[in-house]
């Protein structure tokens, strides 16, 4: 019997122009000692797109990786995102996340959670008031965070910028004073979270959908789900490879984390999947919803599933 069909890995305009891998390295929870190597692993196998983020506190081990996998920076497609604190001064931000890389742009900035919160709180990154609830800054606005990343957009500091975890109502709301519209919302998608009205909304205003947690994250039942399984047999090959596949079959940007040398590479391997596995695979949801991703911001980000 023949192998798997496997694909390649597609590249997508950004409305602001140039392109973008569809698949991503994610690097959230990649631990100090491991990152840089899966980095670099990812690179010397084909990745040409990191996933990265101040408030992962590993940028300059992943900027390890990329020098180390010896592809020139030009070639790969780094983002960062704004941490919730750092809302107030964008510039400073991103100058710290390109001093920690050691490169001196970004090709994509996201504001990382529309949640500003306290710069000067118990925290640095993650502040609480007295009574233990996320310590917000109120006074502060999102279409004025929005404002200082066009700055840096402006200055070049940064090729695009997007935004993660946004909302429709949230993002028609920053559309109202948006000189330049986000290139980008990194959310989290995967078969028991589709996001289907959200997507389709994205695809409307020209903004690219990237897919975080695809494979459900830590300890994932999708993993062990026995219908995504069996679109699994039925091509010879693994659930996470249908997993990511099907982000890619939708058109979405596909970001898998991993550290393990194996993983990182079977995660960058692709296919095709039928009309039948798509229909499957987009109504799970349905009886499994769930959203993994769920931080006590004590605020309605108004999304409409789990
Ligand atoms: N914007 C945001 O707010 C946001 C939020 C969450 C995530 N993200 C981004 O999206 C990326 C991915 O999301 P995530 O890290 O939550 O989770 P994920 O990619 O859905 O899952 C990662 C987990 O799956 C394991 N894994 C990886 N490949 C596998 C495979 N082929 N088979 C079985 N297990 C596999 C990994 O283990 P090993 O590493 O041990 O191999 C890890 O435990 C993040 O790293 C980050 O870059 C962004």
């Amino acid at each position: 019997m023949p192998g798997p069909q496997y694909i390649d890995v597609p590249t997508y305009k950004l409305s602001h122009g140039g392109s973008i891998p569809a698949v991503g390295l994610g690097t959230w929870q990649s631990q100090p000692g491991e990152v840089e190597h899966a980095v670099e692993v990812a690179l010397k196998n084909g990745y040409r797109h990191v996933d990265g983020a101040f408030v992962y506190k590993n940028e300059k081990e992943v900027g390890e990786g990329l020098k180390a996998s010896g592809v020139p920076r030009s070639d790969v497609f780094l983002t960062s995102k704004l941490w919730c604190t750092h809302h107030r001064n964008v510039e400073e931000a991103v100058k710290r996340s390109l001093d920690n890389f050691g490169t001196d742009y970004l090709d994509l900035y996201l504001i990382h959670w529309p949640v500003p919160l306290n710069p000067n709180g118990n925290d640095p990154l993650f502040p609480r008031k007295e009574d233990g609830t996320r310590d917000r800054d109120t006074e502060w606005s999102i279409n004025d965070t929005w404002r200082q990343m066009e700055a840096v957009l402006e200055k070049g500091l940064v090729k695009a910028i997007g935004v993660s975890n946004f909302s429709e109502s949230m993002l028609e709301s920053l559309l109202k004073t948006a000189k330049v519209v986000p290139v980008a919302n990194q959310i989290e998608l995967h078969p028991y979270l589709p996001q289907h009205d959200l997507v389709a909304y994205l695809a409307s205003k020209d903004i690219l959908a990237q897919a975080y947690s695809p494979l459900g994250s830590t300890d994932s039942p999708l993993l062990k789900d026995e219908e995504i399984q069996k679109i699994a047999d039925k091509h010879g090959v693994s659930v996470g490879t249908v997993l990511i596949s099907y982000q890619v079959n939708r058109g979405v940007v596909v970001l898998p984390k991993s550290v393990t040398e194996k993983r990182i590479i079977d995660n960058f391997k692709l296919i095709k999947l039928d009309e039948d596995d798509m229909a499957t695979l987009n109504g799970l949801h349905k009886t499994k919803g769930k959203r993994f991703i769920k931080p006590d911001w004590n605020v309605d980000l108004g999304f409409k599933d789990w």
